[in-house]
């Protein structure tokens, strides 16, 4: 198992958020954390980078090693690539100044080296046509696809992307989706938060059902269609 939450708890303070999260991922899978707005699944992913929310109890194994308590630079080198909601690209630098930055992390990924500004640029082509742009006046669609680009810099062994097509325009939306099987035909290992289930359908091999800070459904996405009741319970706006 590459990644394994195990009964993992994690608090903003004194607010408890995360209340036993049991959650694995395997090389090679494409797995995703859905769930209502609230229900946790930024939290998990930050339970795992150690970045802003801390983990109270369980543990989060990454290649056999406990990531509790590691800073959040620390877990990138081990091998995790995070693309936050908030895409967290340099504002201020251009799209290539952005692509430079990442490299001082590099190598900690199997496959170290791939991934170079060159190929990033393919995955995305986007990226190769502003170059000089600044990352400020990119599209949301452009911005993650160079926050998406930079973790990639890192050579990570897993991704972990929360609702990367979230805001975007369907057409935007659509390259991502594409980009992440390519990625995911190359190898690269995915967790990813999702609203929309019919992007869950294109991209998942299997996914979690996130709800009040519990996994409430576990399983592949045909055995989720099956259950019309989990939709119903746990994704549909509450009315
Ligand atoms: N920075 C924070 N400080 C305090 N509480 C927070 C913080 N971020 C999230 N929470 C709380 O943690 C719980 C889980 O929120 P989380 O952001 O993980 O949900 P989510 O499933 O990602 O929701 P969304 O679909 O809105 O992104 C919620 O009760 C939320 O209010
Ligand atoms: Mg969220």
């Amino acid at each position: 198992m590459m990644l394994e939450l195990a009964r993992v708890e994690a608090a903003y303070g004194h607010a408890r958020a995360l209340h036993g999260i049991d959650l694995v991922v395997d090389e090679g899978e494409v797995v995703c954390i859905v769930g209502r707005n609230g229900a946790g699944k930024t939290s998990t992913l930050r339970s795992i980078v150690q970045d802003l929310i801390t983990v109270t109890g369980g543990s989060v194994r990454f290649g056999g090693e406990d990531l509790v308590g590691l800073a959040p630079h620390e877990v990138v080198r081990r091998g995790i690539g995070y693309v936050p909601e908030d895409r967290r690209v340099f504002a201020s630098l251009t799209v290539t100044e952005n692509l430079t930055v990442p490299r001082s992390f590099a190598g900690a990924g199997a496959g170290a080296g791939y991934w170079t500004p060159a190929r990033v640029e393919e995955l995305f082509p986007p990226l190769a046509e502003f170059r000089g742009r600044l990352a400020g006046n990119l599209s949301g669609g452009q911005q993650q696809m160079l926050s998406i680009a930079r973790s990639l810099l890192t050579n990570p062994r897993m991704l972990l992307l929360d609702e990367p097509h979230e805001g975007l325009a369907p057409l935007v939306a659509r390259s991502v989706v594409e980009a992440i099987g390519r990625l995911k035909s190359l190898g690269v290992s995915m967790l990813l938060s999702e609203q929309q289930l019919h992007l869950v359908h294109e991209t998942a091999d299997r996914l979690y059902v996130v709800d009040r800070g519990r996994i409430v459904f576990s399983g592949t996405v045909a055995e989720f269609d099956a259950d019309e009741e989990i939709a119903r319970r746990y994704l549909m706006v509450a009315g």
